[in-house]
Order: structure tokens, then C-alpha cells, then sequence
């Protein structure tokens, strides 16, 4: 059931090639969350596990913020597996890259990344979407799973939708 003050619903996204018609139902949910007024950190929380739960191949997501005035980025809010790696340097990884390049970085088959920090043996590939607050980068959405070349052109267009509604709570 769609819509709801509980948005826990029926029905998970099993494929890469979700339809338009589900990519617009992700979309209304993520507003959803949005809009109910949590606290930003809830609101970043209930997205994580939300993508998480709902887009079966989604199998960690977080977001990294940068830390303070450090060139650095901190982990803030996350749904998956524990990570010693919760602070990272700008350049270092694929988070740590897309902190600098300003860019969205999909790494389909992470062995082949040299600048990759790892997270696990079962991350095959990992997508990075860059947060802009009034043009500057000031975070990321960062999200592994544990199938390779899983990552299409319609994970970019939903992430960066988020990404542009996180931008305007975070403002
Ligand atoms: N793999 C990332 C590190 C963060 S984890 O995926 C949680 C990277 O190379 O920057």
C-alpha cells in the first residue's frame, strides 16, 4: 500500500531494468519521506533503508558527508553492513574521487578499480552520486552491491533525483 505514514509496502524491484512506472513509484516514495518532516538525520536514515530494502540489488547504501573543514568525508547515515571506513580522504576510493571530481562515478566491476577502497568481498560494484548544495559538493550518496555491472542509466536518473531533494532540506 502506497502513501502511507508507514511506508513499508509489498512489493520489491528484483531487476535492473526497472520500468519508468517504477522508477516514478521510487520517486513518490522518496518524496514521501521527504516531505513527513523527520529530523534530516531520520530523513537520510529512512531513505537508506528504504532503497535498501526496495531495490533488491541495492545492498549497501549510505552517505558520506564532507567533514567539517577537513578535506576529508565522513560517514553519516547508512543501511548494510558495518564499514571501517568512515572516514575517507578526498581522492582516495571512488568516494574520495567523486569528492573531487564533482562527477558521478559507476564502477561496474570494482576489481578492476585500482583507487577503490574495499568494503567486503562481496561488493562486485559500487555507484557514487555527488550532493550539491548551492552548486558546491558537500556529499554523496554511495551505494555497493554484491552483483557486477548491475548499475544502469536509471539508478544515475533516481539517485541524482534524491540527491537534489536531499540538497533542498540540507540547504
Ligand atoms: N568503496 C568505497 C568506500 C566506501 S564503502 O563502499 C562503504 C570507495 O572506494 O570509496
Amino acid at each position: 500500500m502506497l502513501f502511507h505514514n508507514n511506508i513499508y509496502f509489498n512489493f520489491a524491484f528484483s531487476f535492473n531494468e526497472y520500468t519508468k512506472m517504477e522508477l516514478k513509484v521510487l520517486k513518490q516514495e522518496i518524496d514521501c519521506i521527504i516531505s513527513s518532516e523527520y529530523s534530516n538525520e531520520d530523513t537520510l536514515q529512512k531513505i537508506c533503508d528504504y532503497l535498501e530494502r526496495t531495490v533488491s540489488y541495492y545492498d549497501w547504501v549510505g552517505f558520506y558527508f564532507k567533514n567539517g573543514t577537513k578535506n576529508e568525508l565522513k560517514l553519516a547515515q547508512y543501511t548494510g553492513e558495518e564499514t571501517e571506513h568512515t572516514i575517507i580522504p578526498f581522492g582516495k576510493g571512488i568516494c574520495g574521487q567523486v569528492a573531487m571530481s564533482n562527477e558521478n562515478f559507476v564502477v561496474q566491476d570494482v576489481s578492476k578499480q585500482e583507487n577503490y577502497i574495499s568494503c567486503g568481498w562481496k561488493v562486485k560494484s559500487e555507484i557514487v552520486i555527488p550532493i550539491f548544495v548551492k552548486e558546491k559538493n558537500i556529499g554523496q550518496i554511495d551505494i555497493d552491491s554484491h552483483t557486477a555491472n548491475i548499475f544502469t542509466e536509471k539508478d544515475e536518473l533516481l539517485l541524482e533525483y534524491i540527491c537534489k531533494k536531499i540538497a533542498l532540506i540540507l540547504n
